[in-house]
């Protein structure tokens, strides 16, 4: 059901790989709720093809940007504004790779130069992002610019070796700029940290299908969903949370603030 929460609003969205990503639901609840927006990811990544069915299913332009490029971020920001015809009202930043990661190289062998590139990509790729649309001056007052994250960045993950690290930079970046943005702009940044969830990303961490069904039996609601995250990024690009920025919010079905659950004890062998 659609509630025209984004009528009139221009947005720019990122991350939209395939039909799994997470980006790709927040392109469908946000045509569904009436924005109009430009889809971007990076230049290799056009060549899966996929993204070309997510844009002429919402009626979007594809405007290819690698997120660590500023020229490319500026292409993508002035180009956005002259397509959609006006100031951009919302961001998602849904951007994630390290090659440590892919690599399967533990966390205590890091390899440095790949740390630098995660780090690139996935961290500081907000703050180009962020500083390009404040030098252009393409955000109006009261956008609002959402980025995902992982709660690996509060708490040891082992498996999530140097993104940890990197989401926490991300989150910071979130609240730094936040500030500063905010009493400039009044545009509000957040960061929503998203349960386990089966896309391309999530599924190249080490034993990600296990710790999966850890996750759904110690939230008490069970694993959030790739489209209830899109819900949720809905209703924070819409004009109904003002006044939240500079926050990193739990999205993951309570499993934060869960220390353990009886499912899990079960599973032990302890009884109840
Ligand atoms: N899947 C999960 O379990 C999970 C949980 C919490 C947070 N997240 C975060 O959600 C976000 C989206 O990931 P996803 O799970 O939908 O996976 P995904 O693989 O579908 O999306 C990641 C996107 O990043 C893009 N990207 C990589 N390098 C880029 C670059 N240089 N420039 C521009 N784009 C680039 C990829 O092309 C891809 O579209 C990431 O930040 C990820 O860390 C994912």
């Amino acid at each position: 059901m659609a509630y025209n929460l984004l009528k009139g609003k221009r947005g720019i969205i990122s991350g939209a790989l395939d039909a799994n990503s997470i980006a790709w639901k927040v392109a469908e609840k946000a045509h569904e709720e009436g924005a109009s927006f430009v889809l971007t990811n990076a230049p290799i990544a056009m060549r899966m093809g996929a993204i070309n069915n997510l844009a002429e299913a919402t009626g979007s332009k594809i405007i290819p940007a690698d997120a660590t490029n500023v020229e490319e971020l500026e292409k993508l920001f002035s180009e956005s504004q002259e397509v959609l015809g006006g100031k951009i009202d919302f961001v998602l930043h849904s951007i994630g790779m390290s090659v440590n990661i892919r690599k399967k190289i533990p966390y205590t062998e890091l390899n440095y130069d790949y740390f630098m590139k995660g780090i690139d990509v996935s961290a500081m790729s907000l703050h180009k992002m962020l500083a390009v649309a404040k030098k252009l001056d393409a955000i109006n007052e009261w956008g609002s610019v959402v980025a995902l994250t992982y709660m690996a960045a509060q708490r040891t993950y082992p498996f999530y070796t140097d993104m940890a690290d990197i989401k926490a930079m991300l989150e910071s970046i979130a609240r730094s700029f936040g500030y500063h943005y905010g009493v400039e702009k009044k545009v509000r940044i957040n960061t929503v940290s998203q349960s386990p969830t089966k896309t391309t990303a999530g599924t190249g961490i080490k034993g990600f299908g296990d710790f999966f069904d850890y996750a759904e039996a110690i939230a008490p609601l069970g694993n959030a969903s790739a489209e209830d995250c899109a819900n949720y990024c809905i209703t924070l690009f819409s004009d109904l949370t003002r006044m939240v920025t500079m926050q990193n919010l739990f999205h993951d079905g309570g499993y934060s603030s869960t220390g353990v659950s009886n499912e899990i004890m079960q599973k032990m062998g302890v009884e109840e």
